[in-house]
C-alpha cells in the first residue's frame, strides 16, 4: 500500500493520479469502479465512504486492482463482470468484453423477429454469450443457438447462460460459423463478428491488443474475412423472409457489407447508426421465393442429427454428425 493509514478519499485521489500517468483513458471513473468493487458497495454509495479509513484488507485489495489497471488489464477483467442490456455477464481474457454499441444490435434484432411463434435465433460468434443471453432474457419465447469457433469463448458463454438460468433455451456450440450445425431454418441470424483489419488491430489500446482474444477482433487483411463467409453461408440457415443482422466496423465497411448481402441474394438491406452516429449495423432479409438454398425444418434437421425434434424445447441444437 502506498499510503499508510490513508482515508478512502486519499486512496482514490492517489489512484486517479497513477492511472492518469499510466495513460488510462478514464482514470477517475475506473478508480471509482475499482474502489466500489474493493469496498463491496455500489459506485453511487462512494461519497458516504470517502472520509472513512478502510480496513487494511480492503486497502490492499484496492491497491492490487489499481496495479493491474496500471498494467492496462481491462477494468472488466479486474472486476470480472460487464453489464449488458438487462443482464450481467462474467468476462475474462477468453472472450471479448461486450461493448455498449452492441446493445443496439439487440434492439434491432428484437425488431426483426416475428412477433409470435417461438422464434429460433442463431448468434454467430457468441463470445461471452451477451447477445444470446440478452435476446433470450428479453424475449421469453426465444430459442437461441449460440456458435463460437473458440472453445474457450464457448466455455465462458456456457457459464454465463447457465448463471442466467437460460440453459433450457440457449445452446452454445463450438463451431466455425455454421459448420457444426445442420441447416435448420432460423427466424433470425445475429452476429457481431471480428471485423477489424489486421493492421488496425496492432494499433489499438493495450487493453485490447494485450488482453482480449485476437480471434474476436481480427477480421483479416481487409477486416471482412469472417463477414464474407458468414454472409455467403447465412441464407442456408434462414427461413424465407428471415433476417440477418450484423455489427460492422461502420462507415465504408458497412457499405461493402450491404453489397456482399445484395450479392448473396438478400433483400430489404438497411443500415443503422450507433450512438456516436457511425453507420455501423447492417440487416437484410432472405427473399421469400426464388432462393435455392437447402432448408429443412427444425424437426427434419433434428431427426437427421439423431436428436428428437422436441429437444428444441430443451435448448438442444441439431448438430452435424451428432
Ligand atoms: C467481436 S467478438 C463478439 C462477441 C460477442 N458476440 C459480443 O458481441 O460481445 C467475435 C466472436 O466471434 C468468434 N469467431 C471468430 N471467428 C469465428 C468463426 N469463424 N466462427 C465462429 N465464431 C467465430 C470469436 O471467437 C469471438 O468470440
Amino acid at each position: 500500500m502506498r499510503l499508510a493509514v490513508a482515508r478512502v478519499r486519499e486512496l482514490l485521489d492517489d489512484a486517479v493520479a497513477r492511472l492518469s500517468a499510466a495513460g488510462v483513458a478514464s482514470p477517475r471513473v475506473d478508480a471509482e469502479w475499482l474502489l466500489a468493487d474493493a469496498l463491496g458497495v455500489r459506485r453511487g454509495a462512494l461519497p458516504a465512504e470517502l472520509a472513512r479509513v478502510p480496513a487494511p484488507v480492503t486497502a490492499e485489495r484496492y491497491e492490487a486492482s489499481i496495479r493491474r489497471r496500471i498494467e492496462r488489464v481491462p477494468l472488466q477483467h479486474i472486476i470480472g463482470t460487464q453489464a449488458f442490456r438487462d443482464i450481467t455477464v462474467r468476462v475474462s481474457a477468453d472472450a471479448l468484453v461486450p461493448r455498449p454499441e452492441t446493445e443496439l444490435l439487440v434492439s434491432w434484432a428484437l425488431e426483426l423477429l416475428p412477433a409470435a411463434g417461438a422464434p429460433l435465433v442463431i448468434d454467430v460468434g457468441t463470445g461471452s454469450g451477451c447477445l444470446a443471453g440478452a435476446l433470450a432474457s428479453e424475449r421469453r419465447d426465444l430459442t437461441v443457438v449460440a456458435l463460437d469457433a473458440s472453445p474457450a469463448a464457448a466455455a465462458v458463454a456456457r457459464g454465463n447462460i447457465a448463471a442466467l438460468g437460460l440453459g433450457d433455451r440457449v445452446t452454445v456450440v463450438v463451431s466455425d460459423l455454421f459448420a457444426s450445425l445442420a441447416p435448420i431454418p432460423a427466424d433470425l441470424i445475429v452476429s457481431n463478428p471480428p471485423y477489424m483489419p489486421s493492421r488496425v488491430v496492432d494499433t489499438l489500446a493495450p487493453e485490447i491488443t494485450d488482453h482480449e482474444p485476437r480471434c474476436a477482433i481480427d477480421g483479416g487483411p481487409d477486416g471482412l474475412g469472417v463477414i464474407r463467409r458468414l454472409v455467403a453461408d447465412a441464407p442456408r440457415w434462414l427461413r424465407p423472409d428471415a433476417a440477418l443482422v450484423l455489427e460492422t466496423a461502420g462507415g465504408e465497411q458497412a457499405d461493402v457489407v450491404m453489397k456482399l448481402m445484395a450479392d448473396a441474394g438478400f433483400a430489404d438491406i438497411e443500415t443503422r447508426r450507433d450512438l456516436p452516429g457511425v453507420n455501423r449495423f447492417v440487416a437484410g432479409r432472405r427473399p421469400c421465393a426464388g432462393f435455392a438454398g437447402a432448408i429443412e425444418s427444425w424437426g427434419e434437421a433434428a431427426e437427421r442429427a439423431d436428436r428428437p425434434a422436441e429437444r428444441r424445447k430443451g435448448g438442444e441444437a441439431p448438430l452435424r454428425g451428432a
